[in-house]
């Protein structure tokens, strides 16, 4: 599977609203696990899956010292090229606190399991960076009555009208493909100039940790949208809403996540 760049990290980087979040989510976990009395002698164990270069990393570490409760850190990351980021916040900044681990999470051993498994994998669409695979598949490093942050999310879908994004999509024809296959396709996009025809409504949702975590996820659902202008449909926009622990959330709306939407064009279009 492709690995991120550099420059894709750096926008990530730059949401402070989710890294607070999460920082916020963690803290409250932390209390809620470890009661006053044992704050000095229970260290939680967090693994961070899917860890980039670092910012969860340091929202863990920024909760754990907000709590005063003791943590220690699994950083795990396959992109060879964020380890290396990760590898150095280790040995310049972090210590023996945090283990880096260069590993696909679905397939790495963990010496320990975790009380704590922390990741963002959402995506635009909850589910388009395969983070219900992924945490299913990584869900044996989490002890028994241990908690994933995010808990819960789901995806969300909207009919739009959109001739820009239409035009490029038509663009993008290649000589060795076929003719429409390039609106068979989601495209990650920063949603301007754009008309929604109908409310966004719930799509898929995903809980962890899952009590059968190897099942088929395949899932089907159909939507009904009541547009009420005469117009064009051009493809779907999708957003989506996640819970990270008890009441603390992200969502589209709140602009955590928001700077962009997978839109897949379909064979909708040419029906009309
Ligand atoms: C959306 S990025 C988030 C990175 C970082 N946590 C942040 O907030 O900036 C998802 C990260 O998960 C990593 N990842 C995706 N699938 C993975 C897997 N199966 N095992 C380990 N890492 C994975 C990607 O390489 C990427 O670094």
């Amino acid at each position: 599977m492709d690995n991120l760049e550099s420059q894709t990290y750096e926008v990530f980087e730059k949401d402070p609203i989710k890294y607070s979040q999460y920082q916020q989510a963690i803290y409250r976990c932390l209390l809620d696990r470890v009661p006053e009395e044992e704050k000095d002698t229970n260290v939680q164990v967090v693994m961070v899956l899917g860890a980039g270069r670092g910012p969860l990393v340091n929202a863990t570490l920024r909760a754990s010292r907000q709590a005063s409760r003791r943590v220690k850190i699994y950083a795990v990351e396959k992109n060879p090229n964020a380890v290396v980021t990760l590898e150095s916040w280790q040995y310049e900044e972090w210590g023996s606190q945090v283990t880096v681990v260069s590993s696909d999470m679905r397939e790495w051993s963990a010496p320990e399991q975790a009380d704590l498994l922390v990741s963002e994998l959402l995506g635009s669409f909850a589910d388009n960076e395969l983070s219900p695979e992924c945490l299913d598949g990584a869900q044996h490093c989490l002890r028994a009555g241990g908690v994933s942050i995010p808990s819960t999310y789901t995806s969300f879908l909207a009919p739009i009208s959109s001739s820009k994004l239409y035009n490029e999509v038509r663009a993008c024809r290649e000589k060795d493909r076929h003719p429409e296959a390039q609106f068979e396709m989601p495209y990650v996009v920063r949603l301007h100039n754009f008309h929604q025809l109908a409310p966004p409504q719930p799509c898929f949702t995903f809980h962890h940790p899952h009590p059968d975590p190897a099942r088929d996820k395949s899932q089907y659902r159909q939507l009904e949208f009541a547009v009420e202008v005469n117009t064009v449909l051009h493809g779907f926009a999708g957003y989506f809403e996640t819970t990270l622990y008890g009441d603390v959330t992200l969502s589209e709306g709140g602009g955590a996540l928001g700077v962009s939407h997978a839109i897949p064009f379909n064979a909708l279009l040419k029906s009309r």
